[in-house]
């Protein structure tokens, strides 16, 4: 696809179909929400599997780079961005790169990074993983990533984005 990543890693959880889970948005009671917590989607499932993801995937990356490389990922398809924070405090050493396509996602990733805090979690880019690498944002170059991830988007998608 034009960029050298070092690692691809998909996980599909093909017994959940989140598009069918309630989606919800986090503060409901609006006098007292802020637009970020506005723009915070929640879903059940990446609540449910954020931590098994990131257990498989310190293993994975530990076997694949060693347990103390620091890495760069980017994150097709972050969704809500609730994997993406969660894997920014659990496996620091990694600098994450979040990505949408839709700006209801891409607003969502924002208020959770920057509600957590976390230095190594950088602000969301809107990516199509239908166009070509070359007209991503972000400069992405043939060094320039470990790892890409990409969580339950591939049983959602029509035959391009594969
Ligand atoms: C089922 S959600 C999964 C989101 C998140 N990874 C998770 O597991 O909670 C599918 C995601 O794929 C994204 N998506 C669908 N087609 C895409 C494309 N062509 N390029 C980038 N993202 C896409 C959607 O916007 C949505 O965020």
């Amino acid at each position: 696809m034009g960029v050298r990543h070092r690692l691809f890693f998909s996980w599909q959880t093909l017994a959940i179909l989140p598009h069918r889970l309630p989606i919800g948005v986090a503060g409901q009671r609006r006098s007292v929400a802020s637009k970020m917590s506005e723009a915070k989607l929640v879903i059940e499932a990446p609540e449910r599997n954020k931590e098994p993801i990131t257990l498989v995937l310190q293993d994975v990356l530990s076997e694949k780079f060693g347990a103390d490389s620091s890495l760069k990922a980017l994150e097709v398809a972050s969704g809500t961005g609730q994997h993406v924070v969660h894997l920014g405090q659990r496996l620091p050493k990694v600098s994450w790169q979040p990505s949408d396509m839709e700006e209801k996602y891409l607003a969502s990733i924002s208020a959770y990074v920057k509600e957590s805090g976390a230095k190594n979690v950088l602000d969301p880019l809107m990516i199509d993983v239908c166009k070509p690498v070359s007209e991503w944002p972000g400069k992405f170059s043939a060094a320039s990533l470990d790892l890409i991830l990409n969580i339950n988007m591939v049983h959602i998608s029509p035959w391009p984005v594969h």
